[in-house]
């Protein structure tokens, strides 16, 4: 029924919903709830009809107000929620342009990485491929198939790190040579391919031993090639590294996987306290045995193989004095550096 009261309620309930709702959403909510068709206001409205006439026009009027109210209100408080969700978006959007920004300091790339893959583009150069082997290796790849005998000391435990159980044959690499293997039953010939990689021995830590340390492989095989061609190919490489005044000299020596073999030596020209001869790797020409043990015919062709510690060029090249810079991670050793060596 249309009372003062009735109306007046209908009002107060919309009003008090409006500003209640505090986001658009919870806003439109209540509109539709108090202005709606099924609100109490409409139905109200709706009533009119049915009122006698003589009162239509004063319950008529009392009705048409409270909707203006109502409406009022309404867009009141509309206005009041856009201007404070607009606040609240800026608010959260707002950069702070004072404010002390987050630096991360950039990393370093380590001199040891930075001196292999130098060293394995100066092969890239000449035409070579890159390789790498597993550092879980095969007993086989890394002690057989290389021509070494059952009872060389290099297969020592006091040498070597095997793994449990011992008859799994798997150790942990003692020189990147398996790669030499790996490559020749992988790929056609001719190879000439370098490895660069981590390997392990059951060295103690000290100024010029790391039980990890990292070697460079190379092995090249073809049709007529001899020692001279390993001789330019190790005399390019040092030019490359330690100047044009660069040398390599060869002493005799012996691996079971080349023959002959030889000790290599460079000619430093820019070291520190004066040109110097320094060891630097092994060398040889590939060992028939090795050649058999990849298929392929040493009558057919033949190659040379070398290969040199990282750890250790870094060393003499670069003037270090304790090979545990390296191993240590501290950041500002490496920073000296810069991203090239
Ligand atoms: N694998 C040898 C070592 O770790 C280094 C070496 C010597 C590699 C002679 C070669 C080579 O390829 O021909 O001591």
């Amino acid at each position: 029924m249309i009372t003062d009261e009735s109306v007046a309620f209908a009002v107060d309930a919309a009003v008090a919903a409006f500003a209640a709702a505090s986001t658009a959403a919870d806003l439109k909510l209540a509109r539709s709830a108090h202005t709606g068709e099924t609100s109490l206001l409409a139905r109200l409205n709706a009533t009119l009809r049915s009122v006698p006439n003589d009162q239509k026009a004063a319950l008529g009027k009392l009705v048409g107000q409270a909707r203006g109210r109502v409406n009022q209100a309404l867009a009141a408080r509309e206005g009041e929620v856009l201007v404070a969700e607009e606040a609240a978006k800026l608010g959260s959007e707002a950069v702070d342009v004072t404010a002390v920004a987050t630096r991360w300091s950039a990393g370093a790339r380590h001199p040891l990485s930075l001196l292999m893959e130098h060293m394995s583009d100066i092969f890239v150069g000449m035409g070579w491929e890159v390789a790498e082997g597993p550092e879980l290796e095969n007993e086989w790849f890394n002690f057989d198939s290389l021509n070494f005998d059952e009872d060389h000391p290099a297969r020592a435990m006091q040498d070597t790190f095997f793994l449990d159980p011992v008859e799994s044959h798997l150790v942990l690499r003692t020189h990147t040579s398996p790669v030499q293997i790996r490559s020749l039953l992988t790929r056609d010939l001719p190879v000439y391919v370098v490895a660069p990689g981590r390997v392990y021995r059951t060295d103690e830590l000290d100024a010029t031993h790391t039980p990890v340390f990292h070697q460079l492989e190379g092995i090249a095989i073809d049709k007529g090639l001899t020692m001279a061609h390993l001789r330019g190919t190790l005399e390019q490489l040092a030019r490359s590294l330690f100047g044009d005044g660069a040398q390599i000299r060869l002493r005799p020596n012996f691996f079971p996987f080349t023959e002959p073999s030889a000790e290599m030596d460079v000619w430093q020209p820019n070291a520190k306290g004066g040109a110097r001869w320094v060891e630097w790797g092994g060398c040889g020409m590939v060992n028939g045995n090795v050649l058999r043990a990849a298929g392929i015919d040493p009558d057919e062709y033949q190659g040379f193989a070398f290969g040199m510690g990282i750890e250790r060029t870094l060393q003499f090249r670069n003037e270090m004095n304790d090979m545990r810079d390296m191993v240590e991670g501290d950041i500002r050793f490496s920073q000296q550096f810069g991203m090239a060596v």
